[in-house]
């Protein structure tokens, strides 16, 4: 046992991570993927002073109990719905989180989703593999083309800007609500314009959710915003769970109330609701937006940034970059 203070990772990690903690923290990293339960999780958080954390380890008050030690928990993930900041900030505890280095990524897997679902490659690719293809048919498997149709965005943070800018090579125009206008700067660098939810409910033909998943936001997307849509439209979740009423989306994709989605991320992942197993007019991925080799990498770059400059080492020595709640350092 040294005196050096510990530091947990609960995910495997990438190659040179340990090694760039290992000077300053007696590391534990886990090699194999796995949930911990939260009584598993509270006996790991004990006699940590730092944890790297990822979105299946939910922590709060519990978990903290025996944390006495417990300095900083750096967030794998920009999103940071599986921490109950208030339970942590009350005992003193910092908060990062990986904003900004995703951002690019998961502005690609919005549009990929986007794409995918407008040209039906999912459904087109499933019967190729399932060997129905024998011949070559002029009007099979017609899409609807992007150019020219309204991008919508709801939640217009960084990733929504990062969106909305790829829309001008595309030909779309672009509208976005947020709860608080951008400046025009901003909108003018995103060829976006802000209106209100309904507004952007009823003229979007694609809806693209940026948003955090906040207690204001769960089902922000319910029967009545879907009701609100066009029947043409196709909406795209690459932010949380939660957001959208699975259920409610099931049945208006299901009675055709709604052309398509295209979803990341699923209420109560990754369990899904049976209903959009289905369908074939919504495309499915494992919560991966941010999963490039690049943006993998720099997400643990980042947390473990953090953790070191919270206790005076590394490039932000002192300054910790990612930090939630600042009131606790
Ligand atoms: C995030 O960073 O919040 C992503 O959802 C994790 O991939």
């Amino acid at each position: 046992m040294t005196d050096k203070p510990r530091v947990w990772i609960s995910r495997p990690t990438f190659p040179g991570i340990v090694a760039r903690l290992e000077p300053h923290f007696e590391v534990v990293a886990e090699s194999e993927e796995r949930a911990f339960n939260r009584s598993e999780l509270a006996a790991k958080l004990a006699g940590q002073d730092a944890v790297i954390v990822g979105l299946k380890d939910r922590i709060g008050a519990a978990e903290i109990a025996r944390a006495e030690r417990l300095r900083i928990v750096a967030n794998l993930a920009v999103g940071y719905d599986n921490i109950d900041l208030d339970a942590l900030s009350a005992a003193g505890i910092a908060v990062s989180n990986t904003a900004d280095v995703l951002n690019e990524s998961v502005a690609d897997f919005a549009w990929a989703l986007m794409l995918g679902a407008a040209r039906r490659l999912g459904a087109a690719e499933r019967w190729l593999r399932a060997g129905h293809w024998q011949a070559t048919e002029f009007k099979a498997w017609l899409g609807t083309d992007v150019g020219g149709c309204t991008l919508g965005i709801l939640g217009m943070g960084r990733i929504g800007q990062a969106i909305a800018r790829r829309a001008v090579g595309f030909g779309m125009p672009v509208l976005y609500h947020n709860r608080s206008q951008l400046p025009e700067a901003v909108e003018l660098a995103c060829h976006a314009r802000h209106v209100d939810k309904a507004q952007l409910l009823r003229e979007s033909d694609f809806l693209i959710l940026t948003l955090p998943l906040t207690a204001q936001t769960r089902h922000a997307i319910g029967a009545a915003e879907l009701a609100l849509m066009k029947p043409s439209a196709m909406l795209v979740n690459v932010a949380r769970g939660g957001i959208v009423d699975d259920a409610a989306l099931v049945a208006a994709l299901r009675e055709r109330r709604l052309a398509g989605a295209a979803l990341d991320v699923f209420e109560g992942e990754p369990a899904l609701h049976p209903g959009l197993l289905q369908l074939d007019n919504a495309v499915l991925s494992p919560h991966i937006a941010s999963a490039s080799q690049g943006t993998r990498r720099a997400m643990t770059a980042v947390a473990v940034d953090n953790v070191l400059a919270l206790f005076g080492h590394g490039p932000h020595a002192g300054k910790p970059p990612n930090i939630l709640n600042p009131n606790v350092l």
